[in-house]
């Protein structure tokens, strides 16, 4: 027996006697013929428990990682929970601030701001700029040569913990593209030289480790080295980043966000560290709160190799499993609790053989052309993420709560995909 397991499905999931899934109240095959598919469907009360989670553990230092899902209305929800948002780049900036979200709620990232990135951080008022780089402290001077306005920062440094998870995503090592290298006492030199510059108020430290980490006590290692580097200069604020593992799979459990903060917390006290600690999770408020709806076209039946079940979308809506190999669920909402006994690789349409969704998924045995096809876990990084690749329109997000479906990004159409170009 392979029953989709229940704890990857949003908080509000709940099935009728057939099995038919509904979230946030919301018939999810309903949504599918409302909308069309492929589409996002995101547990809005997923989504602000999670922010819940995060803020009665850690009050305004909680802030949103948005690169792991962002549109107004999400910008809006997050700060309507009490978090601020981390923003990495002007165009996430800019989005944020169109929500409505107060500057003085934002925190400006990214390893390579550009000098107006950074001018329009420091005009609107960013809460903190957190400052990656030799160069970056440098453009904030001649910025202050100018105005006289030095902005609150912190330094984001890498503290040499190798965190558990796929390359791409580690960022806690020492041979990084980001931050000042703890051991190499390249972040010693930042934090002195922040300390003597006018052009800004250096605040306190920030890290990284890295993201989808599972093992807890990479955490308590950073926090470790984190708490004996940053000692000595007696900063107000440590922020130990985002990072937090979700399960995607069968088989997979991860710590909730209260587990995080509580081991997080004890690695404070261990350490005896006295700044304000401030977190930064994305995935973990994200990922599980949504799922995506496929239309099944293509069933192509291998004898004795595989089938392949080719659905609406892929590669365009969730590159994850391309880029870092990652596994995923899938299931049909018509009878989520039935038996997955069919195994199958689940296929985008996309034109190359990479385009793959689930490498070896199981669906139930009467899957047929036409079903509606569900994969769990999609809320972080898939849309953010998402591309025109074919020339595939982005689908569109519905946000469901209480029996109520609130479209808060529109399908894209061919006419937005000439929008740019200048013919
Ligand atoms: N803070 C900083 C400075 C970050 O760079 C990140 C993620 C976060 C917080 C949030 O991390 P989270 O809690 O979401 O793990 N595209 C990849 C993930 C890239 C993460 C980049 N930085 C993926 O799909 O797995």
């Amino acid at each position: 027996m392979s029953v989709l397991p229940w704890h990857l499905l949003p908080e509000t999931s709940s099935v009728d006697a057939d099995g038919r899934l509904s979230v946030g109240g919301c018939d999810v095959i309903d949504l599918a013929h409302e909308f069309g598919t492929p589409l996002f469907v995101y547990d809005e009360q997923h989504l602000r428990s999670r922010c819940r989670e995060a803020v009665d553990a850690f009050g305004a230092h909680a802030t949103y990682a948005s690169k792991s899902f962002l549109c107004r209305a999400m910008a809006r929800l997050v700060h309507e929970e009490g978090m601020g948002i981390d923003v990495a780049t002007g165009g996430e900036l800019h989005v944020a601030l169109a929500a409505g979200v107060p500057a003085d709620r934002l925190v400006m990232h990214g390893n390579n701001k550009s000098f107006e990135e950074l001018a329009q951080a420091r005009k609107v008022g960013v809460n903190r700029i957190v400052v990656d780089s030799f160069q970056e402290l440098d453009r904030l001077e001649s910025l202050y040569q100018a105005d006289g306005f030095a902005p609150k920062i912190l330094l984001r440094v890498t503290p040499g913990v190798k965190a558990e998870t796929h390359e791409y995503i580690a960022t806690g090592q020492d041979d990084s593209k980001f931050g000042f290298t703890v051991s190499t006492g390249l972040a010693r030199e930042a934090v002195e030289k922040a300390l003597a510059s006018p052009a800004v108020e250096l605040m306190g430290i920030h890290a990284h480790i890295g993201s989808q980490v599972f093992r807890v006590d990479s955490f308590g290692a950073a926090v470790e080295v984190l708490g004996s580097f940053a000692k000595p200069f007696d900063l107000p604020e440590l922020v130990v980043g985002g990072g937090l593992g979700v399960a995607y799979v069968e088989g997979e459990e991860a710590p909730s966000i209260s587990q995080w903060s509580g081991i997080l917390k004890k690695a404070v006290a261990d350490g005896g560290i006295s700044s304000a600690i401030g977190i930064e999770p994305g995935r973990s408020i994200t990922a599980a709160a949504a799922l995506t709806l496929y239309t099944v076209g293509t069933v192509k039946e291998l004898e004795g190799i595989r089938t392949y079940v080719a659905v609406d979308g892929g590669m365009s809506d969730n590159p994850r499993p391309v880029l870092y190999g990652s596994g995923y669920e899938a299931f049909l909402p018509r009878a989520t609790t039935a038996d997955r006994s069919r195994p199958v690789r689940i296929v985008g349409k996309h034109c190359e053989s990479g385009d793959l969704l689930v490498r070896e998924g199981k669906v139930p045995t009467d899957l047929a052309v036409g079903d509606i096809l569900a994969t769990p876990v999609t809320g972080a990084y898939g849309h953010s993420m998402g591309s025109n690749y074919n020339k595939v329109l982005r689908p569109p997000v519905v946000f469901c709560n209480d029996g109520d479906a609130r479209l808060v990004v529109r399908r894209e159409t061919y006419e937005d995909l000439l929008v740019t170009d200048l013919g």
